[in-house]
């Protein structure tokens, strides 16, 4: 079997971001930062770790601030230049001449019509997708534990995360086969079960590494949950015709399209950082000592924090 290598990744960014109104009436939601890096660039981070040289963003009407992170801020760095500043910490935001391009899906009708419109420049080759609000923290980085195993395997990978029974009824699922380490045969899929008929617990953490013929499947996709297309019912049609695992992700998954998740990314990551990371951990553990939440919150917390300055 030819395994084709993956050079290409989309991203889709055309999304609203209704959940974090109104910091995100004028802002694309991928621009919220995580500490000091906004989430878009944590993904492309990833692609760039597992050897993806081609990014691909599916955007939309007044997302054009994540153009320009990814392009020179000419008089930004004229300035920090004259004033004898380092410009390393651009140095993540540019990428090849030409690495970058963009296409505007112009109305919000699903994930799977946001891939679709991509479908030109992705051609005749594999391709992964990143969904940016799902902060996926490991090392090696989640997608690249995902191409290791594609250049073994090849076909279709999704990335698979483990959430809690009353969770599943959020997220594209996966019906699993047979187990070998990681990889686990993927069945069936299915896109926000109702509660108490999930196939599993696995969730698709937005994740993917796809073969071009998903593209000819979206092309007549009907509408599914949500009445949305669904990249899920897509894929699920692939399945017999392609192999199609699930990579068991070994790390920490940050749901950052959640109010509660972002805060809690944002703590993660403060706490691991050399620089700021002692003082939100001494200031977290005052608050938590003196907040009259439930026990077993705060022991959670202090758990993480314990852990975290550890690392
Ligand atoms: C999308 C996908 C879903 C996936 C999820 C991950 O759902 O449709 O399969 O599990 O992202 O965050 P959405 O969050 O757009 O409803």
């Amino acid at each position: 079997m030819m395994i084709k290598p993956l050079r290409k990744a989309v991203f889709p960014v055309g999304g609203l971001g209704t959940r974090f109104l109104p910091a995100t009436k004028a802002m694309p939601k991928e621009m919220l930062p995580v500490v000091d890096r906004p989430l878009i660039q944590y993904a492309v981070d990833e692609a760039l770790e597992a050897g993806i040289e081609q990014m691909i963003f599916v955007t939309g009407r007044g997302k054009s601030a994540i153009e320009d992170h990814f392009d020179i801020a000419y008089e930004l760095e004229a300035t920090m230049r004259e004033r004898g500043k380092s410009m390393e910490l651009l140095h993540q935001t540019r990428l090849k001449p030409g690495a970058v391009t963009y296409v505007r899906q112009q109305e919000p009708m699903g994930l799977g019509h946001a891939i679709w419109c991509a479908r030109d420049i992705v051609g005749d080759e594999p391709f992964a997708i990143f969904l940016a609000d799902e902060l996926m923290a490991g090392t090696p980085g989640c997608m690249k534990q995902m191409v290791d195993a594609y250049q073994q395997i090849g076909g279709n990978i999704v990335c698979g995360y483990e959430v809690p029974d009353d969770e599943t009824d959020r997220y594209g699922i996966v019906e699993p086969g047979i187990e070998n380490g990681a990889l686990v045969e993927v069945r069936g899929l299915v896109e926000k079960p109702r509660r108490g008929t999930a196939p599993s617990n696995l969730m698709i953490p937005g994740r993917y590494i796809l073969q071009p013929e998903v593209m000819q499947v979206l092309e007549t996709q009907e509408k599914g949950a949500g009445g949305e297309i669904q990249l899920t019912d897509a894929m699920a049609q692939l399945i017999g015709r392609q192999p199609f695992h699930a990579w068991r992700f070994d790390g920490e998954r940050h749901d950052c399209g959640d109010k509660a998740g972002y805060i809690q990314a944002n703590l993660a990551f403060a706490l691991q950082r050399e620089d700021i990371g002692p003082q939100v951990g001494a200031f977290a553990r005052k608050l938590f000592g003196n907040h009259p939440a439930p026990r077993e919150a705060v022991q959670l917390v202090d758990e993480v924090i314990t852990v975290q300055l550890r690392a």
